[in-house]
């Protein structure tokens, strides 16, 4: 049996959807079962990783974790009960910033959380993924509403990942051997910046859109932690990384033997979120 944790968000959800297309067992854990809308054949599990009744119930007669922690933060008593429950191996999404920025508010806490679980007693594979391609749904609003994203600064290029291959991969280390004391950086196929993200939403949409870069008065959000001295400050901007990346990186590739899938993919694949697609008029032809 394999618990999925995050079951309903962007790479829990694509997990449930890949398992459920083999004979695994399956468990997927929410807060809310009337909204989650598994499949049929997936059980579902009502739990909260920081109310450790729930999960001990949830973690009966499971082998194998998949571990999504909301926020980073990993509850002290998550992984005590996971390990007296039996359970043998846990895959964890930590993210790419516990390696490229260690110092950073995402980066130390998912530092963090991976020492936890290297340190669990477990077998254990670390995903540390890069920034999602579903971030640019934050942008979701302002394209429903007009042909302009306007953002308080472009960011770098980045190479976005579709949430599905950090499914792909995880679902290799879950149900294969070989992935035990592994730990995977995972990117999309090629670096984008903000307006080619933007470009492809429009493309999927069959509309041509714009960025509008605009220097804000007020600061970008931050996230900052008082308790941490050393821990910088990540600048949060919904869709924009602000953090260099790698660079583009061959992981998803060599452990699904699947090239990953490109933001044009994801875009065309989500454009229902962004607005409806328009059919190109009889003149355009
Ligand atoms: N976005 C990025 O660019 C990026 C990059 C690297 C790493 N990450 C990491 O990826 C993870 C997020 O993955 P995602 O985008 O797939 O998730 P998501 O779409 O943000 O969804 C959050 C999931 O967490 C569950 N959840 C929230 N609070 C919970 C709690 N207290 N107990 C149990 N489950 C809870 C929710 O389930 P219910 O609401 O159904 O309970 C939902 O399935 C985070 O750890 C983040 O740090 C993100």
């Amino acid at each position: 049996m394999i618990l999925v944790t995050g079951a309903t968000g962007h790479v829990g959800r694509a997990l449930v959807d890949e398992l459920t297309a083999t004979s695994t067992p399956l468990r997927a854990l929410t807060r809310t079962p009337p909204r989650a809308g598994f499949p049929p054949r997936v059980e579902t599990a009502e739990g909260d990783l920081s109310r450790t009744d729930a999960l001990r119930a949830a973690m009966e007669g499971v082998e194998s974790l998949f571990l999504v922690l909301p926020d980073g933060q990993l509850p002290a008593e998550v992984l005590p009960t996971v390990r007296r429950a039996g359970v043998r191996r846990v895959v964890l999404v930590s993210s790419l910033l516990a390696q490229t920025h260690p110092s950073s508010v995402i980066g130390a806490a998912m530092l963090t959380a991976e020492t936890a679980v290297r340190e669990s007693g477990l077998d254990w594979t670390l995903l540390r993924p890069w920034e999602f391609a579903s971030n640019t749904l934050a942008w979701a609003s302002q394209i429903r509403g007009g042909d302009t994203v306007r953002l308080p600064a472009a960011g770098l290029a980045s190479p976005v990942i579709h949430p599905a291959d950090i499914a792909a991969v995880a679902a290799r280390a879950l149900t294969e051997d070989g992935h035990e004391a592994r730990v995977y950086p995972l990117t999309g196929p090629e670096a984008l910046t903000v307006e080619q993200k933007v470009t492809a939403i429009g493309t999927a949409l069959g509309r041509e859109l714009h960025v509008e870069v605009h220097a804000d008065p007020q600061p970008a959000d931050h996230v900052a932690r008082q308790d941490q001295g050393a821990v910088t400050e990540d600048p949060m901007i919904p869709g924009v990384a602000t953090q260099e990346s790698p660079g583009v990186l061959p992981t998803v590739e060599e452990v699904t033997g699947n090239p990953a899938r490109g933001f044009h993919l994801w875009a065309t694949e989500n454009s229902d979120a962004f607005g409806p697609r328009t059919c190109p008029s009889a003149n355009d032809a």
